[in-house]
């Protein structure tokens, strides 16, 4: 724990911290298909309305709570509770926190795995040569074989355990800030060349022109759950993040420089993507495999697009590598206040997320057409409730602890952005926040 306050007494390396927590597939692999299910630009613009109203607020109030609490989550929310003299059973916030994101890392696991598959296929030269079709066409074996999907998710299980454990997080981090840069430049690079394509003009269409008939219940949900879901808010991992903030450093200027950054990313790779998708004339609603059907296509374009394909991938898997430790450290944080050692906690959380991911696994093949709950397959409910109802209703439980419950004089000194920015803070999470939240989750039940 003490290796954890000294590595983030810079105030670059906290926002650095959360970045990496908060940039993973949310917004290279999950936010294009999202946007491409939920009809384009109204998705676009009700996930940045979304970000801007509940997403930057709560990860402040979030991340204010852990600061102010300077403990595990649990252990924050139960001391600062009983200072404000309100009850400690706050602390059960923290237990549904990491009930959340054990469903959450299980299927994030999977799915950064087939990073790992095309990593190695692309180094082996496998996506050479291939036509469009040829690509989907080997994504949908992959998919229908469990045993090499076991494989990667197995992998990746154990890279992201195995940094838990050890906490060596220090190292890895200092890789990744190393380069990350390149991860963004080579979106760039692809939105650059997307911009020769023909289908450039109605990618930019499809995500930009307002399109308010597309908006249905169902978008404005989920659109509220991948704003709390790329910003990694809702879930108190950042609320275990926010224990090793350093002192003086302001919390507001921290979330936005994140929350800037996560929704560029996501815009980058989202016109990077769609721009293939018109110009193959494929499906914008194709589903999770979108990112793995068109990037094999549009580095195929690339002068020496197999090494550049493989070094996005292993990028990305850096990427989403930072996010799982991120969402691993809660409940091995919980563990450990219940008196187990650092390892213990790593391998039991470990091996019980491993297990619950097979289900994720299978959900391609042998459990494809099980129908767990309102016509979803395993991989369907377990990438949608946690989402579009754990997180924000986590978001909403944080919400109004930081702003109605914790004492206004601590919550003021966390937040560190003076009485003016502490007031427009807390009318934002009292007045538009909180009832926002309420408002679309009722809206959703009925
Ligand atoms: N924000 C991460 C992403 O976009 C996912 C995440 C969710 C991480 C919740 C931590 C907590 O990939
Ligand atoms: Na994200």
């Amino acid at each position: 724990m003490n290796e954890t306050l000294d590595r983030w007494t810079t105030r670059r390396a906290f926002i650095l911290a959360v970045t990496g927590a908060a940039v993973g597939l949310g917004n290279i692999w999950r936010f294009p298909y999202m946007t491409g299910e939920n009809g384009g630009s109204a998705f676009l613009l009700l996930y940045v309305a979304f970000v801007l109203l509940l997403g930057l607020p709560v990860m402040m109030a979030e991340i204010l709570v852990g600061r102010a609490g300077r403990r595990s989550p649990s252990q924050s929310l139960a001391h600062l509770a009983m200072s404000a003299g309100r009850s400690p059973h706050w602390r059960w916030l923290g237990l549904f926190g990491a009930l959340t994101v054990f469903l959450i890392l299980s299927f994030y696991s999977v799915v950064s795995g087939w990073s790992i598959e095309y990593l190695i296929e692309a180094l082996n030269g496998d996506f050479v040569a291939l036509t469009p079709p040829e690509v989907g066409g080997m994504f949908d074996s992959f998919l229908a074989d469990p045993l090499r999907m076991t494989f990667n998710h197995t992998v990746f299980m154990l890279l992201t355990m195995a940094v838990v454990a050890g906490g060596v997080s220090n190292g890895l981090e200092k890789l990744n800030n190393l380069l990350m840069p390149m991860l963004y430049l080579l979106l760039i690079v692809l939105a650059g060349y997307a911009a020769t394509t023909d289908g450039f003009g109605p990618a930019l269409a499809w995500l930009f022109t307002p399109n308010p008939a597309a908006i249905t219940v169902e978008v404005v949900l989920n659109a509220m759950g991948h704003a709390f879901f790329t910003l990694a808010v809702g879930a108190c991992a950042l609320m275990a993040y926010g224990a090793y903030m350093p002192d003086h450093q302001s919390l507001p200027r921290a979330a936005v420089a994140v929350a800037s950054l996560d929704v560029l990313v996501a815009l980058l790779a989202g016109i990077a993507i769609f721009s293939v998708v018109f110009s193959q004339g494929m499906d914008p609603a194709e589903g999770p495999g979108l990112m793995f059907v068109t990037l094999p296509i549009a580095f195929a374009e690339l002068p020496g697009g197999s090494v550049w394909l493989a070094i996005f991938f292993l990028l990305l898997l850096l990427a989403t590598w930072t996010s799982s430790i991120n969402l691993a450290e809660p409940m091995v944080a919980g563990l450990q206040g219940l008196g187990l050692k650092r390892g213990q906690a790593a391998a039991i959380v470990g091996v019980s997320v491993w297990a619950l991911g097979l289900l994720s696994v299978l959900s391609f093949s042998t459990m494809k057409d099980v129908d767990w709950i309102g016509g979803m397959n395993f991989f369907e409910l377990v990438t949608t409730i946690p989402t579009d109802l754990f997180l924000p209703v986590g978001g909403l439980l944080i919400a109004i602890f930081a702003a109605w419950v914790m004492s206004r004089d601590t919550a003021l000194r966390a937040l560190d952005a003076g009485p003016n920015g502490f007031r427009v803070w807390q009318f934002l999470v009292r007045y538009v926040s909180i009832p926002l939240v309420v408002v679309v989750l009722a809206s959703g039940l009925i």
